[in-house]
Parts: structure tokens; C-alpha cells; sequence
């Protein structure tokens, strides 16, 4: 059996958990039910990081002892994941004996081997990192990161002969070129590599400037230097040497963590796992960084966000949809809410929601919410059958890859072809016509595609796959899925079985401050309502009019131009409609739940040319485009055949 063993890096415990965090681990949890669901046996480790002076000087200023400290801090960290859904088999603390013990036997066995010396050392160290830098790497004098005057200090110490292994170390990502992924990370380690000598690592600290920390084996007056304990973690958990798991698991070792530590991980790890006898990892997995509105996450601007506050505002999986279809893996993303509810309410709630809604209610209309048993088949089932097999093709191979945006558009061509299967099949004219043999078999591929929808999505949005599964009749067992059967099963859905009636589980949402207008226009439409209802008993429903009223009518045809979202409402498209004049006007059309813009390009609408111009959320609209809503969605008023643009309608 293949086996798949995940890591995120053990998180710092001087900050509480925030999106940077979330995304790492969320991203680690989605691979491991991944690999679940391809038929491999997984383990997935996650932990805190609790040495080193930062941890002492955080403690000093709550007033508390290293230890309370922490035990507060990796509690916060411990008790979130489950909040999240996260999956992972164990969480490892460096403060644990167990931990603590595996550290101390490699810096035995490098130091016996003689890859560990002492030597005097002097530099320019800098609290903030944790380290030294060599006078090259400063700029202007000041540590790169934390724009601050580093400290020279001259001490004895212990060095790891990282120098020794370059070579090694260089012809061991040549010849495995996916060591480090993706390639631009790789890349810029092998530059790193190749620039110069690679220096010797100090991996100790005197005692007598910090005792929170790891003691040496061999010297009690000094302790490691934190990367040298934290990096250990990996293998401490596993139960190395001998443990079971780490036989299992560590020959299929991958490391996720994101660009503020490629080098320790890429450089620092692999030179001490050779030096201690360990066989490399197999990949290392390095993510940019999420920027909130284009600037660094920091306390002081205030820009934190916290992942709670996302899953309470928009839901759990719908915010773990959004980290993953939003961030290219390896490239830096913004991150916002007017982003995230954009996505939600086109993904989720207009693709997949209208879909498995439709899908679902039509069940029920025709079936009394029974699966029929497919009958006769047409030719567009087999369309979509391959349409289906092409989109679960591709989410397999680019998750595999960690392309995950990718993954999911490619899932999407299914949702979004079934759709169409639905615009194409027109059940509500096959049920008119009474064909049931072909209604069952229509009703059923859209069903069975749903079910297979569902089980594609479950490491992105675990709870939302197991109610979609169980609204179509059945229990979740991860066991008995396995994504590349998928691929040619057919017909796992059980006919007979009762489907839900509907299912709300992709609401359309909106941003705090839509929210108020929208109920403040929800008010007002009531209003409306309720003045309407009392003129209803006194007036005529639809009242006369002359033939000179309806000549104040300017109803034109136009053709559309350009057509795109609304910046600052979601239903709204700025439709641009050619009507004849010397300039195209712009309309703002509540058209955005039925059409994407580009489907509106080219189109020939009839136009209420004028109507009084006024704004909608700030955009001027110069008329009305003319639809008719049905039952499922909306249809253009359009010509029958094409007309000059600007032609009046009499
Ligand atoms: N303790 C070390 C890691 C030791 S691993 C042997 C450490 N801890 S950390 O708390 O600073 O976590 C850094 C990691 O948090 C990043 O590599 C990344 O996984 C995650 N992120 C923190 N901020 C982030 C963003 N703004 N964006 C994406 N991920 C980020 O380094």
C-alpha cells in the first residue's frame, strides 16, 4: 500500500493562530484526505515550536514563566484545528520528553561521527531571527528582516559541519528534481547553492544568555540552537530510530511550509538528516505568503485575520474552498472579503448550490424524491460522461501536483456542464411530455454526477461532501471511496433511494456592509409590499393604458458590447449596450445569478431606452435590459433574427 506522511511546520507559540496558519495546515489537511481518498495509508503531524529567546521575552512581558507561557499559547493552536476540521494524527510540542530525548540522540550521534565541533564564533546577531548574519547579508549595516542594528557577539559555541554536505547536497536535488516544489523554490536554492561555499551552522547557544532551550549532550552549558530542535520534530514523532511509524511512513515524508523557511528546510534539514543517517525527505512543499489587501499581515497595522472569525462570518468549508481555489501554490495572494464573498456566491452558491438545488427539487417533482432507474439513453449522457471523467482526471492530477486552484476548475467544468445538460435535456418539457424513460435516465446522471462531485470535494470541504453524499441517500465511508475508480465507476447510486428535498448548504452570501443595505432594502421592498397590497383592494390589478401611453416608450433593440461584474454587488452586471447612439450606454442589470458577463457579449437584448437615468450602487444605468424570470433562471427578450442596432420595437 502507498503511504503519504504530511507535515506543516510546528507553529511559533509568540502569536496566536491567524490565516498564514490556517492556510498551511488547512492546505496539509486537504492533501492528507486527498491521499486518503486515493487509496493510501496517511499520517499527518502538526505542533508547536516552544524554544528560543522570542518564546523568553514574550513570557517576561505577560509576566508568566516560559512554561505557563507556552502551555497557553500551544493550547490555542491545539484546541483550533479541531474547530477547522483538521485531520492530524498527532500534534508535537519541542517541550515534550519525548521530543526532547530524539534531539539530544542525533546530536550524540552527528557529534560522534565528528560533524559537531566547537569553535569560537563572532557575529552580528539579531533577536528577531534568531540568529547570525555574516556582514554581507546586512543591509546597510541592519538585519534584512526587522530593519534593526543587530548585536555583535563574540562566544564559543558548537558548529554543525553544514559545509561538508553542499556537494552532496546539490547532486541530491539534481537528480531528484522535485526534492523542492514548486521549481521556482528549488531554483532559487540551487542558486543559493551554487553562489558560494556554504557555511558551517552554529547550533548552540551558552547558557549563560539562554537557558529555554534544549541542553547539548555533551556540554551542560549550552543549549540548541532552536532550528537544530525544531526541525528534529519530523522524525521525534515518528518514533525514530526504530519506531513502527517511522519505518511506515518517513521514505514517503512531505513537508509543507511556505517561503519564510525554505532555507532551513531546504538546506539546514537535509545536511542533518545526512549527517545523523536519515534518508532525505521526500518532498519538500514551500506556498507564498497571503497578503491582506496587497501589505504583510502584522499586529500593529491591524490586519490580522483570524480564521474563527472567517468560519463564524461565512462558514467553515466555503472559507477552506476559498483559501484553496484562491491561492496559486508557490505565489504570494491577497487575501479580502470582498474576494472571498465574490468567490462563494459564483462558485458556490450559483454553480454547485443551483445545480444540487435543481437537481435535488427536481427529483422530487417528477420522482416523489425517489432515484429513478436510468432508462433510455441519448447521445449527450455520453457527452457528459467524458466531460465528467475529463474534470475528475484533471482535480486528481493538479491536486496531486499541488495545483489546487487548478483542481477545482477543473471540477468545475463538470458543475458547470451539468448545467448545461440540464439547459439541454429540458426535463420540465420531457415530464410535460410524459417520456419517463428518459426523464429517469436525465435525473439520474445528474444525480450520479453529484454524488461523484461530492466525493471529489471532500478533502477541500469535508462536512459540506458528507451532507451533499447523505442528501443523496448515502453514509460517508472513506473507506470504501477511491477517487481514481471514480474515474470509470458508474451507477454506485442506489435507485429507489430517497434523495432530500433541498438542500441549503451553499448560501449565497454578503459582505458586512451589504449586509445592512441589503436589509435596509429588504425593509423598504416590504414597505413597498404592504402599500401595494392596500392599493390592490381599491385598483384594477394591471391598470389600462392608452395607445399614446405606451408610445412614450422608447423600446429599442441594442447589441451588447461589453458586459462585466458590478464592482459592488454581486446580482448587478454593467451591461454596455450598443442602442443606436452616437455611445454605447451603460445598463446595470440584475442579470449576474443567470449569466457570467461573457455570455452577454454579442447578444441582441431589447432596451427601455428612456427611462430616467439613475445610479445603482454607484453605477449610472441608462435603461432597462427586458427578461422574463421562470422557473429555472432567466431568458433575454431578444429578436429572432438579427437587427440593425437601435431598431425601435412597436
Ligand atoms: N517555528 C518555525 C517553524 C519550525 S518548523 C520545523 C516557524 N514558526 S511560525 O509560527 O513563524 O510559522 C511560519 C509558518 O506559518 C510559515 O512557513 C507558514 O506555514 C505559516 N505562515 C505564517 N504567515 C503566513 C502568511 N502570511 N501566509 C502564508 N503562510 C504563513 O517559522
Amino acid at each position: 500500500m502507498q503511504r503519504f506522511y504530511i507535515t506543516t511546520p510546528i507553529y511559533y507559540v509568540n502569536a496566536k493562530p491567524h490565516l498564514g496558519h490556517a492556510y498551511t495546515t488547512t492546505v496539509a489537511d486537504s492533501l492528507n484526505r486527498f491521499h486518503k481518498l486515493m487509496g493510501e495509508e496517511t499520517y499527518f503531524l502538526t505542533g508547536t515550536d516552544e524554544h528560543g529567546d522570542k518564546i523568553v521575552q514574550a513570557a517576561e512581558s505577560n509576566g508568566q514563566t516560559p512554561q505557563e507561557y507556552v502551555d497557553v499559547i500551544s493550547k490555542l493552536f491545539r484546541d483550533l484545528w479541531p474547530n477547522m476540521n483538521i485531520s492530524n494524527n498527532d500534534f508535537i510540542r519541542t517541550t515534550e520528553p519525548r521530543h526532547k530525548a530524539v534531539v539530544q540522540q542525533i546530536l550524540q550521534k552527528v557529534y560522534d561521527a565528528g560533524d559537531i565541533y566547537f569553535g569560537e564564533y563572532g557575529g552580528h546577531y539579531c533577536f528577531g531571527c534568531e540568529r547570525f548574519y555574516t556582514e554581507k547579508e546586512l543591509v546597510d549595516g541592519l538585519c534584512p528582516d526587522h530593519l534593526t542594528k543587530p548585536e555583535y557577539i563574540a562566544e564559543k559555541n558548537y558548529f554543525f559541519k553544514m559545509s561538508k554536505y553542499r556537494d552532496w547536497l546539490l547532486d541530491h536535488i539534481n537528480k531528484h528534481p522535485d526534492f523542492i516544489r514548486p521549481e521556482r523554490y528549488r531554483n532559487e536554492v540551487v542558486s543559493l547553492l551554487e553562489s558560494g561555499e556554504l557555511e558551517d551552522l552554529c547550533i548552540s547557544r551558552p547558557k549563560s544568555r539562554l537557558t529555554w532551550g534544549i541542553e547539548l549532550p555533551f556540554d551542560a552549558d549550552y543549549v540548541t540552537y532552536v532550528w537544530f530542535d525544531a526541525l528534529i520534530n519530523y522524525v521525534a514523532a515518528l518514533g525514530w530510530p526504530d519506531g513502527e511509524k517511522f519505518k511506515k511512513f518517513w521514505p514517503a515524508a512531505n513537508h509543507m511550509v511556505a517561503k519564510d523557511i525554505l532555507k532551513p528546510h531546504a538546506i539546514f534539514w537535509p545536511t542533518m538528516l545526512k549527517a545523523a543517517g536519515i534518508e532525505p525527505y521526500q518532498h519538500l512543499n514551500v506556498h507564498g505568503y497571503w497578503l491582506v489587501e496587497d501589505t504583510k499581515m502584522s499586529k500593529s497595522i491591524g490586519n490580522v485575520v483570524e480564521p474563527l472569525a472567517m468560519k463564524d462570518a461565512y462558514g467553515l468549508d466555503a472559507f477552506r474552498y476559498f483559501l484553496l481555489r484562491e491561492m496559486s501554490f508557490g505565489q504570494d495572494s491577497s487575501f479580502s472579503e470582498k474576494a472571498l464573498v465574490g468567490r462563494l456566491n459564483a462558485d458556490l452558491a450559483n454553480d454547485l448550490g443551483n445545480l444540487f438545488n435543481r437537481t435535488l427539487s427536481m427529483t422530487h417533482k417528477y420522482f416523489g424524491g425517489k432515484i429513478p432507474r436510468p432508462d433510455v439513453e441519448d447521445v449527450v449522457d455520453a457527452e457528459i460522461k467524458k466531460i465528467g471523467q475529463d474534470a475528475m482526471q484533471s482535480f486528481q492530477d493538479f491536486f496531486t501536483d499541488l495545483k489546487f486552484s487548478r483542481a477545482l476548475e477543473g471540477l468545475w467544468e463538470l458543475v458547470r456542464g451539468l448545467n448545461k445538460y440540464i439547459d439541454e435535456t429540458a426535463p420540465w418539457a420531457l415530464f410535460k411530455e410524459k417520456n419517463t424513460g428518459r426523464l429517469s435516465t436525465v435525473i439520474y446522471v445528474l444525480l450520479e454526477n453529484m454524488r461523484k462531485i461530492a466525493v471529489h470535494l471532500w478533502p477541500v470541504m469535508p462536512e459540506a461532501s458528507e451532507r451533499m453524499l447523505e442528501q443523496l441517500g448515502i453514509t460517508f465511508d472513506p473507506e470504501k471511496i477511491n477517487l481514481p475508480k471514480e474515474l470509470d465507476v458508474w451507477g454506485l447510486l442506489e435507485s429507489d433511494a430517497m434523495v432530500a428535498e433541498t438542500s441549503n448548504l451553499f448560501p449565497r452570501v454578503d459582505l458586512p456592509e451589504e449586509k445592512a443595505e441589503t436589509k435596509a432594502e429588504a425593509k423598504s421592498a416590504k414597505k413597498d409590499k404592504k402599500a401595494a397590497k392596500k392599493d390592490d383592494k381599491t385598483a384594477e390589478p394591471v391598470p389600462e393604458i392608452d395607445f399614446e401611453d405606451f408610445q412614450k416608450l422608447d423600446l429599442r433593440v441594442g447589441t451588447v458590447l461589453e458586459a462585466d461584474k458590478h464592482p459592488e454587488a454581486d446580482r448587478l452586471l454593467l451591461v454596455k449596450v450598443d442602442t443606436g447612439d452616437k455611445e454605447p450606454r451603460q445598463v446595470v442589470a440584475g442579470l449576474a445569478d443567470y449569466f457570467q458577463p461573457d455570455d452577454l457579449v454579442g447578444r441582441q437584448v431589447v432596451v427601455v431606452a428612456n427611462l430616467k437615468p439613475r445610479k445603482l450602487r454607484k453605477q449610472l444605468s441608462q435603461g432597462m435590459v427586458l427578461a422574463v424570470k421562470t422557473d429555472n433562471g432567466m431568458e433575454l427578450l431578444t429578436p429572432t433574427g438579427a437587427v440593425p442596432p437601435g431598431s425601435k420595437v412597436s
